[in-house]
């Protein structure tokens, strides 16, 4: 009998994500019954919300309790099907969880169907949940105007290296945070970014009044932190600075201190705005659609740095936060 893999929460992690805070099962994988559909899962999404998903936290998606399959996005194909919006072999994406089989009726977990020329590195990446949260993030609260002046931390990675591009589709001037020398060669000589910033060598703030001599117009955050500060210090009158995601603070132990520079809002009449990206669901098709034409024109490329093999889903996690990857990272199950 073929077994439905999975990966349960162990224990609720201190400090830095453990591999013994997720623990291996084995079940029978379920039959489905009246309109459900059994998705063999082809890739799992690593993500660094999935930190504060382990603690037991009520925030923007339910907690999770101790011995529950880990939640995790997914790609799948379709195996046996009751439902006719989900037929055999179709590919589909969704929040299947750390396991190598799901079982949906479309609503729980909810599905997006995907056509069968899509590849499925791209579904989970580009075009899924990172692609639509740097696709609504740049866009929608980042507003990005031909001659704007772009800064984008976590710049290399799954979210960071595509909205960067699109603020360059649009007309901006973009530089990119990211650690290393070769993410960094990577966002100029690939991506064309304008300038790319090692914040592990490099004076961070010394560099940013270097290449925005008249502030910064955006600043995509994905790190919070220090970088957060040093680019608060810096932007320009009107500035949009959009808070994705706070990175640096994810593994904290205990309180973070917040932006010391947050005051500058106020001289330089700007906005600081968080979004979450599910709230985005309905217009997902439509971004999909324009992403998808930038990469068929060359304007957007994406990469994914793909670990092989369901039983290392922990040691990956625990890679994201070491920044192992460069673009989306992702489990081939
Ligand atoms: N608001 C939303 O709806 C939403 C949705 C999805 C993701 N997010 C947020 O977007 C951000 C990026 O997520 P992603 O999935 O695209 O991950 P990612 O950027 O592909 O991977 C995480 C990267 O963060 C960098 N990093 C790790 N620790 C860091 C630190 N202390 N300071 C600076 N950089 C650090 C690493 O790259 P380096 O080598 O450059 O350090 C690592 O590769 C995260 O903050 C995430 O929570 C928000």
């Amino acid at each position: 009998m073929t077994k439905n893999r999975q990966f349960r929460i162990a224990a609720r992690p201190v400090g830095m994500v453990k591999e013994s805070d997720l623990s291996y099962t084995e079940e029978p994988v379920p039959n489905i019954g009246a309109n459900q559909a059994l998705v063999r899962t082809l890739y799992l999404s690593l993500d660094p919300s999935m930190r504060g998903q382990m603690e037991n936290r009520a925030d923007y998606v339910a907690p999770l309790a101790i011995g529950d399959v880990m939640r995790a996005g997914g790609v799948g194909i379709v195996e046996t099907s009751n439902n006719s919006k989900f037929p055999v072999g179709a590919l589909v994406s969704g929040t299947l969880g750390m396991q190598t089989h799901c079982v949906s009726d479309g609503v729980n977990p909810p599905l997006r169907v995907f056509d069968g020329d899509v590849d499925p590195v791209a579904a989970l990446g580009v075009l899924g949940g990172t692609g639509m949260t740097a696709y609504f993030g740049m866009l929608d609260i980042g507003q990005p105007k031909v001659g704007d002046m772009v800064v984008v931390s976590g710049a290399a990675g799954a979210t960071g290296s595509i909205a960067g591009q699109i603020a360059k589709i649009k007309g901006c001037k973009v530089v990119g945070i990211a650690g290393g020398p070769e993410k960094c060669a990577w966002l100029t000589d690939e991506l064309g970014f304008d300038a790319a910033i090692d914040y592990k060598a490099e004076d961070v703030g010394a560099r940013l009044s270097a290449a925005c001599p008249n502030g910064i117009d955006i600043y995509f955050d994905n790190v919070g932190g220090e970088i957060l500060d040093l680019c608060l210090a810096r932007i320009a009158t009107g500035a949009r600075v959009v808070l994705c995601g706070g990175i640096s603070r994810y593994n904290a132990n205990g309180p973070i201190p917040g932006p010391k520079n947050y005051f500058n809002l106020v001289f330089r009449r700007a906005r600081m705005e968080g979004f979450i990206v599910l709230d985005y669901a309905p217009r997902f098709a439509a971004a999909a659609k324009d992403i998808q034409a930038w990469m068929a024109s060359g304007r957007l490329k994406h990469r994914a740095t793909i670990v092989e093999g369901f039983e290392n889903l922990p040691r990956a996690l625990i890679d994201l936060f070491e920044g192992k990857n460069t673009g989306k990272m992702m489990v081939k199950v």
